[in-house]
């Protein structure tokens, strides 16, 4: 898909005119990554976080949240239920904070790995060089780390915490994947200021990244933030502001599925939040991977990144729910890992020098 075709589809509007984008990412989804809709078990194990992202209501100055941070034998007994409902990958997410311990989570991950045969994905922000390759050999499968836009100029005006006006995220991104990590990434669609353009170039990086699993939901504006307080009166109606809506996100997860057909992509939690419905329809337009949240009960509101009215789904609603509209749609759920599975073979033109020009190693040293 060219960057024009894909500047065309993020403004179209015509609802049978898009049947025809859905349609194609549904084909080349059911050709490659097939009808398996693979679960997660996601346990958002602290909401501490030591950034000041203008739009996430975990951020670090929102003194309006409790903060929590749950003990190893939690998280162990979150990953058992999990496993009890046979999700074959766990995602341990939290905050991007400093305070984390390296070495704690480290055990933690050799644990999760001696006792189940899962995969691990860690979603823990940016992290030293040293403490990526350090998970990776506890045995840490996958990364995640959303670079949420790559124009330079929003990502200053958004991530403050990022002085440099360039996503150091993604230099990241390159240097997990050289380390043997399953790397995944995603943007937030509609944030204030995010022009068609930007999102288009967004997403034709998915493809020059080769990711391995995409992440993609609209942006939900969070009261407690000043975006949010920003967004009170509505979005911004000039003609270039990429809209936070649900089409828009599912234009995003379609165009997507073109341009990466072997990737993972979920449909998100933020797809689900805005209307229930929301989680079918992101896989009737490409998505394939849908988190189950097994975090415990009495830590769900605390993690509010967003408002969701679903985060106090209990775990064996929330998988009756999910279970049924995967066979509703006539798809079945996945078995074992669910790993991005190679079929095509795309050549990409990745430098493997680049990132140490970027000032990685001078801004985060490698512990
Ligand atoms: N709306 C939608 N998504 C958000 N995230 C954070 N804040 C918001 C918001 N207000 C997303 C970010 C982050 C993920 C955990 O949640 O993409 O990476």
């Amino acid at each position: 898909m060219s960057p024009e075709e894909i500047l065309y589809w993020l403004k179209e509007t015509d609802r049978v005119k898009l049947e025809e984008l859905r349609s194609r990412a549904d084909s080349m989804r059911r050709s490659t990554v097939g009808e398996e809709v693979h679960l997660r078990g996601l346990i958002e194990f602290s909401n501490l976080c030591s950034m000041h992202c203008l739009y996430c209501g975990i951020r670090k100055s929102n003194m309006e949240i409790n903060r929590y941070c749950m003990s190893q034998a939690e998280i162990i007994e979150a990953v058992s239920i999990a496993d009890d409902f046979g999700y074959g990958t766990i995602v341990l997410q939290g905050g991007n904070y400093d305070g984390l311990c390296a070495e704690k989570t480290g055990e933690l991950i050799k644990t999760v790995k001696s006792r189940y045969s899962k995969a691990v994905a860690l979603s823990l922000g940016e992290r030293k060089l040293g403490e990526f390759s350090y998970w990776r050999r506890c045995g840490a499968d996958r990364y995640l780390l959303k670079f949420e836009t790559s124009d330079p100029s929003l990502d200053a005006a958004l991530r403050p915490d990022n002085g440099t006006g360039y996503s150091i995220r993604i230099e990241m991104l390159k240097v997990l994947r050289r380390m043997g990590y399953e790397t995944g990434s995603g943007v937030i669609t509609g944030l204030p200021e995010q022009t068609y353009s930007s999102l288009a170039e967004d997403l034709a990086l998915f493809r020059e990244l080769d990711l391995d699993m995409i992440a993609l939901g609209p942006f939900i504006p969070h009261p407690g933030t000043p975006l949010g307080r920003m967004f009170a009166d509505g979005p911004d109606k000039s003609s270039e502001q990429v809209p936070n809506d649900e089409i828009t996100a599912l234009k995003c997860i379609a165009i997507s599925r073109i341009l990466c057909p072997e990737a993972n992509i979920p449909s998100t939690s933020a797809l689900g939040a805005v209307d229930y419905e929301g989680y079918a329809r992101g896989l009737e337009w490409g998505a394939n991977v849908i988190m189950c949240n097994v975090t415990p009960y009495r830590y769900r509101n605390l993690y509010e990144i967003y408002p969701n009215p679903n985060a106090c789904w209990n775990v064996n609603q929330q998988h009756v729910w999910i279970t049924d509209i995967i066979k509703g749609l006539g798809r079945k759920p996945g078995s074992g890992t669910g790993p991005r599975i190679r079929r095509i073979s795309i050549m990409q033109g990745q430098s493997d020098s680049c990132e140490l020009q970027n000032g990685l190693y001078r801004n985060c040293s490698s512990g």
